[in-house]
């Protein structure tokens, strides 16, 4: 990528926009071929070398490792109970790791809460209870946006631009959506911080084909505006289709990491996690 470092001044995503008309990232295309492209100084956000699991329980996470590189989608595909969920807490402070570190875009968080994590620029939808029920679409959005004293208006069309739906059913409460599109409200409402980096824990979780082929669209879409995107996703196949790099996690390990089409066409990846 060419002298492309947005984050270089630190200025983020400030001055872009989240959804981007011309469908087409303006100064970070991703590369079409999968193909990881080192960028300078490391990733822009990586969990390295994790031990660590629930309170005083056992480990769940092994010397794991997971990251994303800038203008990129980073995939995290494994078994249920692999650790996936954990390995994505870990990264986002919810978690003690007992060894290995966190960097974003070179620095060490490993020792900041989740809520010092959002002000650094990390956006984060869990995997369950991502949104507020009760409160309507428009609320939880602003409820996304609670760390900024700035004029949040622009961002919020800016989602609303991203998902129509969400525009239309702003003023129903999101626990009467259907689940493709509260998932749409969680992933709107980690928008709203503008993060710097977003982290999805199974955004399609539930979902028909259709409606995660849409939302897999829109994640792309929101990759292309310079948001590089940690993933957990349980449709290995489809997810690594559109992943500049990929992980498999095993009990808590790094079991593959490679390009998304890489381990697309690994025999071993193949017969083992993707159903032959
Ligand atoms: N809050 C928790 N407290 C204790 N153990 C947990 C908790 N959440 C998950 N685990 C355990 O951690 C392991 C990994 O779970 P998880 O990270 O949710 O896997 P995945 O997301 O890959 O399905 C499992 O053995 C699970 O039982
Ligand atoms: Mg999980």
């Amino acid at each position: 990528m060419s002298n492309g470092n947005p984050y270089q001044d630190d200025r983020g995503n400030k001055d872009r926009s989240i959804t981007n008309p011309a469908g087409q990232g303006s100064q970070m295309p991703r590369s079409k071929s999968g193909k990881v492209t080192a960028a300078p100084g490391g990733p822009f956000l990586i969990g390295e070398a994790m031990t660590g699991g629930y309170g005083k329980g056992p480990d769940i996470l092994h010397d794991c490792t997971i990251a994303v590189d800038r203008g990129e989608i980073a995939v995290i595909v494994g078994p249920n109970g692999a650790g996936k969920s954990t390995a994505m807490k870990a990264v986002f402070g919810m978690l003690d790791v007992r060894s290995g570190r966190v960097l974003l875009d070179g620095e060490d968080i490993t020792a900041l809460t989740p809520q010092d994590r959002v002000v650094k620029g990390m956006g984060f939808v869990p995997q369950t209870s991502n949104i507020f029920t009760s409160m309507t679409v428009e609320e939880n959005l602003e409820m996304g946006a609670f760390i900024r004293s700035d004029d949040f208006r622009d961002t919020m069309a800016q989602v609303y631009d991203l998902f129509p739906i969400l525009k239309e059913k702003r003023y129903q409460a999101a626990g009467e959506l259907s689940g493709g599109q509260r998932q749409q409200v969680a992933v709107g409402r980690a928008l709203m911080t503008k993060p710097k980096v977003l982290m999805l824990d199974e955004p399609t979780a539930g979902v028909s084909p259709i409606v995660m082929d849409e939302l897999f669209d829109r994640i792309i879409e929101v990759a292309r505006t310079g948001i590089p995107i940690l993933m957990v996703e349980q449709n290995a196949r489809q997810a690594l289709e559109i992943a500049d790099k990929g992980y498999v996690l095993v009990q808590g390990r790094n079991a593959f990491t490679d390009t998304g089409k890489a381990l697309m066409a690994d025999p071993e990846v193949r017969k083992s996690f993707l159903g032959g």
